[in-house]
């Protein structure tokens, strides 16, 4: 067994479960949290760089999901956005009982490319503990990310292309708008220095474009309810 696996597998043995989430787990939690924590972590990018062939897309029209690209790596890339120091988000604490079961559940999640991480989370000023105890200055988190090796990892997308494709992406989980407006109100609820440029920018081009009348020429939702949206299907979405 790897350290990283041996990692993996201790991770949480003393009630210390702690998961990072960036995308869809910011307003989807998951099951069973007892604390949910805004903050953020650093040395990290989020980008709209992993294609969805599950959730808001299909193996035959991928979607488009966030990912996080480690610091050190996107600064050898030539990105049209800059970076934010800060990637914003909730971490969620999983009791011991649970944790084999939200394991069992993200494991699922992990299928379309996903990895796993550790870093360090801070908790935002405003946090404030649910219980006696005080919340700690920063905590060890877990989190899923789409790494550059994994081939749903699409790498720099010029902002206008990924914008109309966005608009025109839908899957079982729905439209791939809703995910990314989703996560912008989202950001903005965390904090007062919770937006993410990159995100807004995506929403900002996208809400021009569809004011043009751009936009449209998705696959109908219909198409997709044939398909069956699942509840689990739902629950798993990255
Ligand atoms: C999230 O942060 O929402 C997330 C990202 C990748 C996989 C699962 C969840």
């Amino acid at each position: 067994m790897t350290d990283h696996s041996r990692q993996i597998e201790d991770f949480g043995k003393n009630d210390d479960f702690w998961l990072f989430g960036y995308g869809s787990l910011i307003w989807k939690p998951p099951p069973h949290f007892d604390q949910r924590v805004p903050g953020y972590i650093e040395g990290y990018v989020r980008r709209f760089w992993q294609a969805s062939e599950d959730h808001r897309g299909t193996p035959e029209a991928p979607g488009r999901v966030a990912t996080l690209i480690d610091r050190a790596h996107w600064d050898t890339l030539t990105d049209h956005h800059g970076a934010t120091e800060r990637v914003w988000g909730a971490a969620y604490h999983i009791p011991m009982p649970y944790v084999a079961a939200v394991r069992e559940y993200l494991d699922i999640r992990e299928i379309n490319g996903y990895s796993i991480q550790f870093t360090p989370f801070v908790p935002s000023s405003t946090s404030t503990s649910p219980t006696s105890d005080p919340i700690p200055k920063t905590i060890n988190t877990l989190v899923y990310i789409g790494l550059p090796s994994n081939p749903q990892f699409l790498g720099p997308q010029d902002p206008d292309a990924l914008a109309r494709h966005i608009l025109k992406s839908r899957g079982p989980s729905g439209e791939n708008r809703e995910y990314l407006f989703q996560l912008e109100e989202a950001l903005g609820a965390l904090g007062n220095e919770s937006g993410d440029a990159h995100v807004s920018d995506l929403v900002r081009r996208c809400r021009e474009i569809e004011a043009e009348g751009g936009g449209e020429e998705g696959a109908s939702l219909e198409a997709f309810h044939k398909i069956g949206s699942t509840d689990e299907q739902e629950e798993v979405e990255k």
